[in-house]
């Protein structure tokens, strides 16, 4: 389906994506995972940047949660390895347009050479006007929540929605309009439960290596066609 097709007035104005498939797409392939790994930073570069040219104004990716710390220890190292490689290249161009880059997570798990990339990325990119790119890295919504929990314990004040969500990794980011998952499974995995209370999911069964700006674009023409009602008639 061509951009022509979308209506840009009905774009949402968060969409998240849950990048899952990559080790399926490396199998098939009689491949190792990580080459599935590689090929997902490929996408990840190309969606990014086909969301902002289209006019989205947030777009939020899972590209490590805290349960893939779990996963062996050659593929934790070789998405490291990625991380490392990659996450300064990956958003130089955006970040030369005006894309502002923020990072959710807890990004202490990290190696400090990956941390002096991030903080670059996000120093760098502070003053970005023409879209937010947030990326969850060592991300999973239980901790987010417990953390922000705690926060508010401390400041032994009653909350309310809004207090909250201000102490979540994605305080002053809209909640998710749609959120995305490849290779399709259905279900969120510990991907902002809080946000994703009245978020469109649209699941689809290309592997991540293998989504592109094609799919997207009949994606956002379905959302388009959603009927958005937040528990109202
Ligand atoms: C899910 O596929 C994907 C991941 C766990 C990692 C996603 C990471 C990237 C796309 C690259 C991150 C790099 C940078 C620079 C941020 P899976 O391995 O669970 O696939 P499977 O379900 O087929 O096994």
């Amino acid at each position: 389906m061509k951009s022509d097709k979308i209506d840009k007035d009905r774009l949402p104005t968060h969409i998240a994506f849950i990048m899952d498939g990559n080790g399926r797409w490396a199998t098939k392939r009689l491949l190792p995972r990580k080459f599935g790994h590689r090929e997902g930073v490929k996408t990840m570069r190309k969606i990014i940047t086909a969301c902002v040219r289209l006019g989205i104004k947030v777009v939020s990716l899972f590209a490590f949660s805290t349960e893939n710390r779990n996963r062996p220890k050659d593929e934790v190292a070789a998405l490291m390895q990625l991380i490392r490689e990659n996450i300064y290249d990956m958003l130089k161009e955006l970040i030369d347009e005006g894309v502002k880059v923020v990072f959710m997570g807890d990004l202490s798990y990290f190696d400090a050479d990956i941390r002096a990339s991030l903080d670059k990325v996000v120093s760098e990119s502070a003053d970005g006007e023409k879209a937010v790119v947030n990326i969850g890295l060592n991300y999973g919504s239980r901790d987010e929540i417990i953390r922000a929990v705690n926060k508010c314990v401390q400041e032994g004040k009653e909350v309310n929605e809004e207090i909250f969500a201000s102490h979540l990794y994605t305080s002053g980011l809209p909640d998710p309009d749609l959120i995305v998952r490849t290779s399709g499974e259905y279900r969120l995995s510990n991907f902002m439960l809080y946000q994703a209370a009245y978020s469109e999911v649209i699941v689809t069964n290309t592997l991540w290596p293998d989504f592109n700006e094609s799919e997207l674009q009949s994606i956002l023409a379905e959302y388009e066609k959603r009927d958005r009602r937040f528990g109202k008639v």
